[in-house]
């Protein structure tokens, strides 16, 4: 299993090209299933996840072929409904091919996700959802047994604002009978470019990004050819990489407008931050101001940056506060951080971070993507080396990460731990 390792103590310099979104290219990928045809999409970004995703469209009988970061997709024959469990477990996104595969096929069999290392994550409100559009629901051998001739308009209530669950119903309601209303929707970027994606093949969707979706169904949707959006958590790991090792670094490939909650933060701490059309630059300061944080669904701070944000904070000067609403155990990066040195207490879901004049290299491993993202960032300002394993996590999320830190001046290596 392959390692990275990190010597701390450069700061980052140059450029870096932000890949395309893995949270906004999975819901588009899973569209494709909608319809028969050919997709083609592009800044797709070389991942495990997206992997996954293609072997998931394989099994159900599509052709998926993904070379230099396109993403050639024929859904004409795909025949199969069911998401078995191997790929599932693998990632928990794999449900989205629920919604899709219920409205072109009227029947849809797709592992129970369970747990994760973050959370139980439950996909109730999915389920729910689909129930109000007139699917019939089972549980049965680990399984979601959905089926339903036609789907039918129906108002939606979610209790949380969901994205992936959002994602689903938006993909199920385009061929529904009738209007369907999603109310307390999530209003992520990455929901707003599914729904351009699926206007572009034919269907009506109005007011994706607002806490309030409709959609009107539609009797028949085309293939597309689509451009996924930069990633807005690569970036924001980032630029918090930045501001850690005291560097300048200039990101390309990412709308500022997409990480204003983690600009808003960088700044408060006393980083500089500038952004335009061409770019987000972004150059830390000498010292480090601690600052509260509380993760909330978007427009708030994402949690998906939570972890990458203490580690700054952990050697900032100050006392910072660090709470996350939307996870009830997000925090699994935090022993492996105090293991580095850092001091860092936890109260139910919130986290005391009081500055430490520094950390300390050492071997450390975590069990979920954004948590590994972390660790790499504390490696950066460690002293000597950190050395983290289960890297196959961060291979799910980050394009070439330690390819791109080496390239900005840090002493960073992939190695084969045998
Ligand atoms: N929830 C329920 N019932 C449901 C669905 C969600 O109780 O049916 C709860 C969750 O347990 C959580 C909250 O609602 O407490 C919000 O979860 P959400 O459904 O929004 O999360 P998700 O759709 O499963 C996506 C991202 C995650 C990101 C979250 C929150 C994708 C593929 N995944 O997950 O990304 O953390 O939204 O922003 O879009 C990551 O990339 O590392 C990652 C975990």
């Amino acid at each position: 299993m392959d390692e990275i390792l990190v010597k701390g103590g450069r700061p980052l310099h140059g450029e870096v090209s932000v890949s395309g979104a893995k949270n906004a290219a999975l819901p588009m990928i899973a569209a494709t299933i909608l319809t028969g045809g050919r997709f083609v999409l592009r800044n797709v970004p070389d991942l495990k996840d997206i992997e996954t995703i293609c072997q998931l469209l394989a099994g159900l009988g599509a052709s998926a072929k993904f070379e230099d970061n396109t993403a050639v997709i024929d859904t004409t024959g795909l025949f199969q409904h069911e998401a078995p469990y191997d790929l599932v477990r693998k990632m928990r996104a794999s449900v989205l091919v629920l919604g899709p595969l219920l409205a072109r096929m009227g029947r849809a069999r797709v592992s129970l996700p369970g747990g994760c290392a973050i959370g139980a994550r439950p996909i109730n409100m999915h389920l729910e959802g689909l129930e109000k559009l007139g699917a019939s629901i089972k549980l049965e051998h680990g399984y979601v047994e959905a089926k339903a001739k036609k789907l039918q308009g129906g108002e939606i209530f979610f209790d949380i604002p969901t994205v992936t669950g959002t994602e689903n119903i938006m993909m199920a309601a385009t061929l529904a009978k009738g209007t369907t209303v999603i109310r307390n929707a999530a209003k992520e970027p990455e929901i707003i470019a599914l729904a351009e994606m699926l206007n572009r093949m034919g269907a009506d969707i109005r007011d994706a990004g607002s806490t309030v979706i409709t959609i009107h169904g539609v009797e028949g949707l085309s293939p597309v050819e689509a451009h996924i959006i930069g990633d807005r958590i690569e970036a924001g790991t980032f630029m918090v990489a930045a501001a850690l090792t005291k560097g300048k670094i200039r990101l390309t490939g990412a709308d500022p407008a997409h990480i204003k909650p983690v600009i808003h933060k960088l700044r408060e701490c006393g980083a500089f931050v500038d952004a335009d059309d061409e770019g987000i630059t972004v150059q830390g300061a000498d010292v480090i101001q601690s600052v509260d944080v509380k993760t909330l669904p978007y427009p708030g701070f994402p949690t998906d940056m939570q972890a990458q944000f203490m580690v700054l904070m952990s050697v900032a000067n100050g006392l910072s506060v660090i709470s996350e609403s939307i996870f009830e155990n997000r925090f699994i990066h935090v022993s492996e951080l105090l293991r580095m040195g850092a001091d860092i207490t936890i109260s139910g879901n919130h986290a005391m971070v009081k500055g430490v004049s520094r950390l300390s290299g050492a071997p450390v491993m975590a069990t979920d993507l954004r948590a590994s993202a972390s660790l790499v960032l504390a490696g950066l300002v460690a002293e000597n080396t950190t050395r983290i394993s289960r890297i196959y996590h961060l291979d799910r999320g980050y394009e070439a990460i330690e390819k791109k830190f080496a390239a900005m001046g840090a002493i960073i290596k992939r190695v084969s731990a045998g």
